[in-house]
């Protein structure tokens, strides 16, 4: 199959097209690419899967460009839910509702609950809008890897395997949307991402983290949403994160450790000068350091350029876990399969 790449009013039609035929495409939303089929069309969503390479026991979120149009697949919409939508929506905050019976159980793996959001990204809303459906989509890379933040990468890892890339230029914020579970007694952050929990705190007074967030999930401990148990946003190269302010201990470590192997450095732009060392090939600012929604922003592409350049190692900076950092951190441990050193 051949994979095109298009832009503009064309793509747009193009894809909402693609979509009603049962096609798979590839489009932008404001946090990573999607890959987008039918929530209707049970054949177009196992071919998400396909594509990607997906475990089908990992649900897909229901992209929609209206209340009207969640109305088609959720039901009892609590009036936590309907606060945190009207605070968040448009925008990168996915709800766990309850489903709407006519769902395909391929889109939500069998679960009775659904993943619902409404992204904030002009292109992604006039798919949905013209395509008339509920378009469920993953991030549209190859299971396992960086999700994408651009069309060039969602082309190296789907090329041949989908029929239409929208290009609508470099996502925004660069990691996926916070998951939200409001089908439990308290509502439960399953994923971090840019909207905090803090944030959640204020509009509902009352929200819990699922434990496994930050932490290698232990012997039958199982994060409740399904796609956070999977080894994911990993490189080719191995990842090691470290934590702490002593760049001289980092340059001694990796002198010990890495002899031979070409290392890069993932970390703030203050930070670049003190890592310079010849036993270090790249380093690479992915945002700064007290701007923690800057790094979410950087990191998906600074591992992917690494992968690009050759490293075999690439050592990534910690952030304190607050706030966006605990996005940051949730993303980056995984990547790095918990493999953390203290400088
Ligand atoms: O920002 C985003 O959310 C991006 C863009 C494309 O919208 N999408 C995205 O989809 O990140 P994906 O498939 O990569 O991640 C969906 C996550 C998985 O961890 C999955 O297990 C969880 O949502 N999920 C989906 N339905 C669920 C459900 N009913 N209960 C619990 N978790 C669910
Ligand atoms: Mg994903």
């Amino acid at each position: 199959m051949e994979t095109c790449i298009k832009t503009g009013e064309e793509a747009i039609k193009l894809a909402a097209r693609l979509i009603r035929q049962g096609e798979t495409v590839a489009f932008p939303t404001e946090t990573v690419y999607g890959l987008g089929a039918d929530v209707f069309q049970p054949e177009a969503i196992k071919k998400i899967y396909i594509a990607k390479g997906r475990p089908s026991d990992n649900p897909l979120i229901a992209h929609v460009s209206s209340y009207k149009m969640l109305e088609r697949v959720a039901v009892n919409v609590s009036e936590d839910a309907k606060k945190l939508m009207q605070a968040f929506w448009p925008g990168p905050l996915t709800v766990i509702l309850q489903k709407r019976e006519n769902v395909p159980d391929a889109v939500c793996a069998g679960l009775p609950t659904i993943a619902v959001r409404m992204p904030q990204n002009e292109i992604a809303l006039r798919i949905i809008e013209e395509a008339d459906t509920p378009i469920a989509a993953p991030s549209a890379n190859s299971s396992g890897k960086p999700s994408p933040t651009s069309a060039g990468h969602v082309f190296h890892d789907m090329n041949g395997k989908i029929p239409l890339i929208v290009d609508g230029g470099e996502c925004s914020v660069g990691v996926e949307s916070t998951i939200v579970d409001l089908s439990v007694e308290i509502p439960t952050v399953l994923r971090p991402g840019i909207i905090t929990p803090e944030e959640i705190q204020a509009v509902l007074g009352r929200v819990e983290l699922d434990p496994t967030l930050l932490k290698k999930p232990a012997e039958g401990m199982r994060p409740k949403a399904p796609g956070m148990k999977y080894k994911h946003y990993s490189p080719n190269a191995d990842v090691i994160v470290f934590q702490g302010e002593q760049a001289d201990n980092l340059l001694s470590y990796i002198q010990q450790h890495d002899n031979g192997k070409k290392v890069g450095i993932l970390c703030g732009v203050e930070k670049k000068a003190a890592y310079e060392s010849p036993n270090v090939e790249v380093i690479l600012p992915i945002g700064r350091d007290e701007d923690a929604k800057t790094m979410c922003k950087g990191l998906y592409e600074g591992l992917r350029k690494m992968d690009e350049m050759g490293m075999d190692v690439i050592y990534a900076e910690a952030l304190p876990v607050a706030g966006e950092g605990i996005a940051y951190m949730n993303r980056l441990l995984k990547a790095a399969g918990y493999c953390v050193i203290e400088i």
